[in-house]
């Protein structure tokens, strides 16, 4: 443990499984003091529970992001019991599967900005004047790979993390100078329940033979983040591979992406190493 993160107060959305869950353990293992919120109260429990074995005093409030109520609930009783929020990590979110000409695609995507980025834009205001009122504080927002590269049959999520991404270089930004940092972490595929629900097929074909990141890579990766005063963080690193080459035109990314569909391409740029992502979740608890 090392004492950067002594007693500092993290809150956390969408804490009650997955990389929400991960990101309290770890910065709980470093000696912070968590707030947990998301909506199933007996979950975040459970994670509540972990969080104080392991030290820490938590605690857990359950939230729904999209009520304006629930969120503003969520900051006072996390100023109330700590009185300040050193780091916001805005991880609440949902993600659904489906292509453009699909019926539902457009309830999709307000489904999806609804959860993950108006939950997030509403917690980072209400939360905002606490930092600036103590003159620091990290915002850490959840993005995605989809943030800066969309995949097919992932439109809906890929555009509500391109906002994600877009939200985050705008408050950077402007809280600039006043000791508030903002770091978007940006993971490819991760081993949790988002996904869970999607058949192999229904998967973009990059992802059918993907390993998939574990929550506790994504976590450590937060707390480096936080700790170093990131502005940005791809996992796994080589997907900035693929970044790069949309950046230089979308028919290198594009490129790029149908390349992954190869195995020993994407073994090379450490997508593929071992269990495909719906070997690995059937294989682990729900966590
Ligand atoms: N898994 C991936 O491949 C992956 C990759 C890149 C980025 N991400 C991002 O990482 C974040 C966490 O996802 P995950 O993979 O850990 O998914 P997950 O296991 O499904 O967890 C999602 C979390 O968000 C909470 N949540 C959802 N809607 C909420 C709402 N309206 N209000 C409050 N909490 C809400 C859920 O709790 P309740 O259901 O109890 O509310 C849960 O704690 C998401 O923003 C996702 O976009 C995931």
């Amino acid at each position: 443990m090392n004492a950067y993160f002594a007693n500092k107060v993290v809150l956390v959305t969408g804490a009650s499984r997955g990389i929400g869950r991960a990101v309290a353990l770890a910065f709980a293992g470093e000696g912070a003091r968590l707030v947990l919120a998301a909506r199933s109260a007996d979950r975040l429990a459970q994670v509540e529970n972990e969080v104080r074995d392991l030290g820490s005093e938590v605690l857990s409030v359950p939230t729904d992001v999209t009520s304006h109520d629930a969120v503003a609930a969520l900051v006072d009783a996390a100023t109330d019991r700590f009185g300040r929020i050193d780091v916001l990590v805005n991880n609440a979110g949902i993600g659904k599967v489906g292509g453009v000409e699909a019926a539902e695609f457009a309830d999709d995507v307000r489904q999806t900005l609804r959860a993950s980025l108006f939950g997030m834009i509403d917690v980072t205001q209400r939360a905002l004047p606490v930092l600036r009122q103590q003159g620091s504080g990290t915002i850490v927002n959840m993005s995605s790979v989809m943030g800066r590269k969309a995949f097919s049959r992932f439109g809906s999520y890929a555009i509500v993390m391109h906002a994600v991404s877009a939200f985050s270089d705008s408050l950077r930004q402007e809280v600039a100078g006043g000791g508030i940092r903002v770091v978007a972490i940006h993971p490819a595929l991760t081993a949790t329940d988002l996904l869970k629900e999607a058949e192999e097929a229904e998967m973009p074909p990059p992802f059918r033979h993907m390993t998939p990141l574990s929550s506790e890579e994504v976590a450590r990766a937060v707390v480096a983040a936080v700790r170093r005063g990131k502005r940005r963080v791809v996992l796994p690193r080589t997907a900035n591979m693929l970044l790069l080459g949309e950046a230089l035109s979308p028919r290198v990314g594009d490129l790029i992406a149908t390349a992954l569909t190869m195995r020993p391409v994407a073994r090379v740029l450490g997508m593929s190493r071992g269990k495909t992502y719906h070997e690995t979740i059937l294989s682990q608890p729900s966590v």
